[in-house]
């Protein structure tokens, strides 16, 4: 059985400035070769992996214990560190100049053989892998995503604190916040048929402890939120929240710059240039079709309706006509745009609502293509102008209503720069994007809905609209954006009960449904709110982008998948009868 003994190493901190030394080491068996006189283990721990030789002639029982390893078997060795020789440095290894002659060995724990490898380069699916979550966590590159998430969080915490920021929990069991998903519900034994809804956010608690004079608040909180699943969305996710009285956008900013740069100098020593630059809503809808845009390259979406309008091309011709836009885009690096790929394309922007993708070839005799006869030379020349487009581009049309406009060329831009290699690697892209609509209409409903929540305040500037143009309106509120990311978002919030009212008369809320839903938080504004605000971060996704992952299930330790499955444990999972009962509560999946 096993016998006792104490560390003194890591692995992955031994170095030829060890040599002689003797060490005692724990971990798992990563490799095993076995040489007949010499058996060669790499011992791994969280800190990296370090040679192990057993030698008969320096310890027998050891040697011949060491041949009943396996991968991922527990051991723990003794043994003396010694410089390899010459031929056998391993430059890939940080501690490939040493091995350690082991001269005890002790068995921990047996392990059955893995359902695959503990190698950075994985084959398995993502679903073997998470119901293993265990054995994938072993590996290197998830080991270090959750140093670095590690070190973030501290960061966070440190400086938040150093600030005056007080970290103050709010309740999981509660009602139902207002951030527009839908709510993940909880049935209440002691209430039998009335439920607690789990926090979107806790919006409304911050905002009342705000009330409640704390002054600066933050919390890194989970979330939930039961929507579609992305690489960037699960169902539980983590927020760093943050509140705070007396201020202005401009101390939000300032305060959540300062955090990005803590979290990276922390978890990187990378140095973030601040202040950030800062786009307005409008800018980034018009530049990037998105407003989360990456802005690490440039391919920016160009406005031709005026030139698209004097052309012979009847879909550009009729789009403008009927209120519509057109617009371009001009697109480097294509080499070869053949029949299936332009087919390609445009399947892909009729995802977003378009009809069809329109392309002109900048050629050493200008813009042609099939559509070309459409335009005289000069209407050609001024696209070319327009867009930017050099010998050798694509320029790539859509013409429709604004939104499919922006949302199929938005897209397209991203797709195409991430196919054609066109987005450096290292590069961070930070953007605020500022003065957000307060307000946006919901054709189906047929009514105004608020775009963040009820509780965000206008710009003072744009009050007066809100009689006369409403949707024109745009809110104190604000996004970061990393690398065309939503990494944050909030807002300034309204602390006056009667602009607060007639906000909830726009969005066709009555006085009984406004005191049903947030009764709570109007009595604490009623009782001297000050002027507040704040934000909220993603961290999953912070953490994601400061790992270069590709999506935030790399960054949670135990995530859910696609389905919303967590595969290790096999939750959401049935209950039995009895609990239902006792909670009232009939199942009818008819
Ligand atoms: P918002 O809804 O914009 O604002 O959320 C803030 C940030 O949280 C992250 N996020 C998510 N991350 C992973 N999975 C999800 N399902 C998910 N949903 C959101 C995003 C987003 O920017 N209470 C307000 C903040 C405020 O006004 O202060 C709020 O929650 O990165
Ligand atoms: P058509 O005249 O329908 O054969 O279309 C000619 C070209 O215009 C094809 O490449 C279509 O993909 C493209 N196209 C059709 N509708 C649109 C649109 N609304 N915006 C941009 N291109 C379009």
């Amino acid at each position: 059985m096993t016998v006792p003994y104490k560390r003194t190493h890591y692995c992955g901190e031994l170095r030829i400035e060890h040599s002689n030394r003797t060490v005692t080491l724990a971990g798992w068996v990563h490799r095993r070769r076995d040489h007949g006189n010499l058996i060669f283990i790499d011992l791994r721990d969280r800190t990296g992996l370090v040679q192990v030789v057993f030698n008969p002639q320096v310890d027998s029982a050891a040697h011949e214990l060491a041949q009943r390893l396996r991968t991922e078997f527990v051991i723990a060795v003794t043994g003396a560190v010694s410089a390899r020789p010459k031929e056998a440095i391993n430059e890939k290894l940080v501690t490939g100049e040493i091995e350690v002659f082991a001269h005890k060995l002790d068995l921990l724990s047996q392990a059955e053989t893995p359902p695959f490898v503990l190698e950075d380069e994985v084959d398995a699916s993502e679903d073997v892998r998470l119901k293993y979550r265990y054995l994938d966590l072993r590996r290197p590159s998830l080991q270090r995503n959750f140093v670095i998430r590690h070190k973030a969080m501290m960061a966070v915490r440190n400086y938040f604190d150093r600030l005056g920021f007080l970290e103050i929990e709010t309740p999981f069991l509660t009602k139902s916040t207002p951030e527009g998903a839908r709510d993940f519900l909880v049935p209440s034994r002691l209430s039998r048929g009335e439920f607690y809804a789990l926090p979107q956010s806790p919006q409304l608690f911050k905002q009342i402890l705000m009330v409640g004079g704390m002054d600066k608040y933050f919390q890194i909180v989970k979330c939930f939120r039961d929507e579609d699943l992305r690489a960037d969305r699960q169902l539980e996710f983590t927020q760093i929240d943050v509140e705070m009285s007396f201020i202005t956008r401009e101390d939000i900013i300032a305060v959540t710059e300062g955090m990005m740069k803590e979290i990276y100098r922390a978890a990187l020593g990378i140095e973030i240039q601040t202040p950030l630059p800062r786009l307005p809503y409008a800018e980034a809808m018009s530049r990037f079709g998105k407003d989360a845009p990456d802005l690490r390259f440039g391919i920016e979406l160009k406005d031709v309706s005026d030139l698209a309008a004097k052309s012979e091309f009847k879909v550009f011709k009729s789009a403008v006509e009927s209120g519509g836009c057109v617009k371009a885009i001009s697109v480097p690096g294509i080499k070869e745009f053949t029949r299936k790929r332009q087919d390609e394309l445009a399947e892909y922007v009729k995802v977003f609502g378009a009809k069809g993708l329109a392309w002109l070839h900048h050629t050493g005799e200008g813009l042609t293509s099939p559509i070309a006869k459409f335009f005289d030379q000069g209407t050609l020349n001024a696209i070319a102008e327009r867009v930017g487009s050099q010998v050798g581009d694509y320029v790539m049309f859509v013409a429709d209503k604004p939104k499919i406009v922006y949302d199929a060329l938005g897209n397209l831009r991203v797709r195409l720069a991430r196919e054609l290699g066109l987005i450096p690697a290292d590069k961070l892209a930070f953007t605020w994007v500022l003065d957000f609509p307060l307000l946006h209409y919901n054709e189906e409903e047929k009514r105004l809905e608020s775009e963040h929540h009820p509780f965000t305040s206008p710009l003072p500037e744009d009050l007066p609209l809100l009689d006369t143009d409403p949707l024109k309106v745009r809110a104190q509120a604000y996004d970061l954006v990393l690398n065309g990311t939503e990494i944050g978002g909030g807002s300034i919030r309204i602390h006056d009960s009667q602009l607060q009212q007639k906000i909830f008369m726009l969005l066709n809320i009555g006085e009984v449904e406004a005191r049903e839903k947030f009764g709570f938080l109007l009595d604490a504004l009623s009782y001297g709110a000050p002027p507040h605000g704040g934000i909220a971060m993603g961290f999953d996704r912070v953490v994601m982008l400061l790992c270069g992952a590709s999506s935030i299930r790399e960054v949670i330790a135990f995530p859910k998948t696609q389905k919303g499955v967590c595969a290790m444990t096999g939750a959401p999972a049935p209950v039995d009868a009895r609990q239902l009962k006792e909670l009232g509560i009939k199942t009818d999946l008819g």
